[in-house]
């Protein structure tokens, strides 16, 4: 487990100067059997396999749930010990955004589609989080679950506008035996809601 930015790149360094390969899962943690199929694919892609939680902020807009998001790391430590993971990097909001940042990164169109439109600046939140932590791990290969497809194909959009040297890796959804898309959000729903939402397949 690796707390800070100067630490984690040392470590890449090594492992990398090694001829090792880095496969890289950014997560917001309170893993679920998702999040572990793309540890097992990432591990299928690499020598080495780095997982970040941290819950963003800037992705949240004013009346999300930021502060109520579910945060469980001594479990998820857990889980990913048993699937192998071999560092998971847990930065601070402080560390990841100074206070005289004035940078940030939006795929114009698409961000403000669909759930774009419902979420002004989400996926600007999304795409800036996802550069930052792309420029400290700088990872072989990243991946991503295909759930969330907008923002699979914004992150996509925005390795090939910026030129960055990671490969993006969509991997399949895992569900429920309902139908219903695992998800960490899924905990607010109630047994009747999660009944409703299964029959929203794709
Ligand atoms: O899908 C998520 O969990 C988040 O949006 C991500 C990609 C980790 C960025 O904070």
């Amino acid at each position: 487990i690796i707390k800070t930015i100067t630490d984690i790149r040392e470590v890449i360094k090594t492992w990398q100067a090694a001829g090792e390969t880095v496969a890289f899962v950014p997560t917001m943690g309170n893993l679920h059997a998702g999040h572990l199929q793309l540890v097992r694919r990432a591990k299928e892609n690499a020598n080495r396999v780095v997982v970040s939680i941290f819950v963003n902020p800037t992705q949240f807009g004013v009346g999300e749930d930021f502060e109520a998001y579910p945060r469980t790391e001594l479990e998820d430590q857990e889980k990913l010990k048993k699937e192998g993971a071999d560092l998971l990097f847990l930065p601070s909001v402080i560390d990841v955004y100074s206070s005289e940042a004035n940078t940030n990164i939006t795929v114009a169109g698409l961000s403000e589609a669909y759930c774009g439109a419902f979420r002004p600046g989400h996926f600007s939140g999304v795409a800036t989080v996802v550069c930052k932590l792309f420029n400290i791990v700088q990872p072989n290969v990243a991946l991503f679950g295909r759930k969330d497809f907008q923002q699979l194909t914004i992150i996509k959009m925005m390795v090939r506008d910026l030129n960055i040297p990671v490969e993006i890796i969509g991997v399949d959804t895992v569900r429920d035996p309902s139908g219903l898309a695992m998800s960490s959000r899924n905990g607010y729903l109630t047994e009747d809601e999660k009944k409703v939402a299964s029959m929203i397949y794709y």
